[in-house]
């Protein structure tokens, strides 16, 4: 009932398939949380960023399902890479809980709190203000004094690219446990994938479906293959990510897709032929590379395909 799971370096078990929280609005995502734990959901994916993690905690506690069941991430938000603990208490204050499953840097990206807003603040020209003295290996030593202290179980990155993970992993006494990334059949980043294999770091994705508005559902390869199997795009582009044991992290705040997602991934799963999972990974290559999260960081980020300017440093 609960679906398929994964252990991660840390010896815990990951749920691979999670509900995301992203652009839920809070009076949407109780019901929504709620509706995924009764249809078999025990993964959660919240942000501090997302400010919807009060609503997140209702939905947990309206559903019943006790806390140890259900695995919860957040993020550490990017103005509090100094202050590791302050965010991650801000989250767990916030679900009502007193540990986190897995808590990730949320994107490698320190910002300074220069006042002018809460979550991005900006330089004069308008560009966003960037912490250039920090240094992201000593956001990752917070996060491994945090899971001494029994306030986190597992900890991870997102959005970091082989280029950013191998400024912590010299340093790094505990491994990432995984890497949440937007992985879909347009930007599936096969070079970053078995780079993370060989490190043993699990790859989640984000966006599985294209982000707002599905756009990857009308994709007429899509499309094809999921008449074939009579299944619906959704399911394709899902069960494709659970054949490459990939955890994928799904939103909806509409129970019947959220429903029908914990279901047809799975069904998905059990129908799609090596063919097929060839087919999809050769997509992006064959012209349809495209990215739909691309926040205008003013920095490098390592991604083959970011659509940016910015040079790599010397
Ligand atoms: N780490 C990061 O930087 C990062 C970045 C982006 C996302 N994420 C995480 O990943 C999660 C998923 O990514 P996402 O929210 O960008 O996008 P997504 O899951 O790819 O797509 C969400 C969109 O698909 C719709 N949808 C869901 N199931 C559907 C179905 N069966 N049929 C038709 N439409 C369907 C949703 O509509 P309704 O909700 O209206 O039903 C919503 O518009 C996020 O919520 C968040 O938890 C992380």
């Amino acid at each position: 009932m609960s679906g398929p799971s994964i252990k991660l370096s840390s010896g815990y078990d990951i749920p691979l398939i999670g509900l995301g929280t992203w652009q839920s609005k809070p009076e949407e995502v109780v019901n929504a949380v709620h509706s995924a734990l009764e249809a078999g959901y025990r993964h959660i994916d919240c942000a501090w960023g997302y400010g919807n993690e009060k609503d997140v905690g209702e939905g947990i506690r309206k559903s019943g399902v006790p806390r140890s069941e259900i695995f919860i991430t957040s993020k550490l938000w990017s103005t509090y890479h100094r202050r590791v603990e302050e965010c991650l208490d801000q989250s767990l204050t916030n679900l009502g809980v007193d540990y986190l499953d897995l808590y990730l840097i949320h994107w490698p990206v320190p910002l300074n709190q220069n006042g002018n807003h809460p979550m991005i603040p900006t330089l004069p020209d308008g560009t966003r203000d960037v912490d250039k003295e920090w240094k992201l290996s000593d956001t990752w030593k917070q996060l491994e004094a945090l899971v001494a202290k029994g306030k986190i179980r597992s900890i991870g990155v997102s959005n970091f690219s082989e280029y950013n993970l191998e400024k912590i992993l010299p340093t790094a006494t505990i491994v990432p446990a995984v890497n949440q990334l937007e992985l879909h059949v347009f930007n599936p980043q096969h070079k970053l994938l078995a780079y993370l294999k060989s490190k043993n770091i699990i790859p989640q994705a984000y966006s599985p479906l294209g982000s707002t508005g599905s756009p990857l559902l009308k994709d007429e390869d899509i499309v094809s293959i999921s008449e074939k199997h009579s299944l619906s795009a959704a399911d394709v582009l899902l069960g494709y990510l659970l054949a490459k044991q990939i955890v994928i992290l799904p939103k909806s705040v509409t129970p019947a897709r959220i429903v029908a997602n914990f279901k047809g991934a799975q069904e998905a799963l059990s129908k799609l032929t090596p063919e097929d999972v060839a087919k999809l990974d050769g997509l992006a290559a064959a012209g349809k590379q495209k990215r739909f999260i691309t926040p205008p960081w003013p920095v490098y980020l390592g991604f083959e395909d970011w659509p940016q300017p910015y040079p790599k440093p010397e």
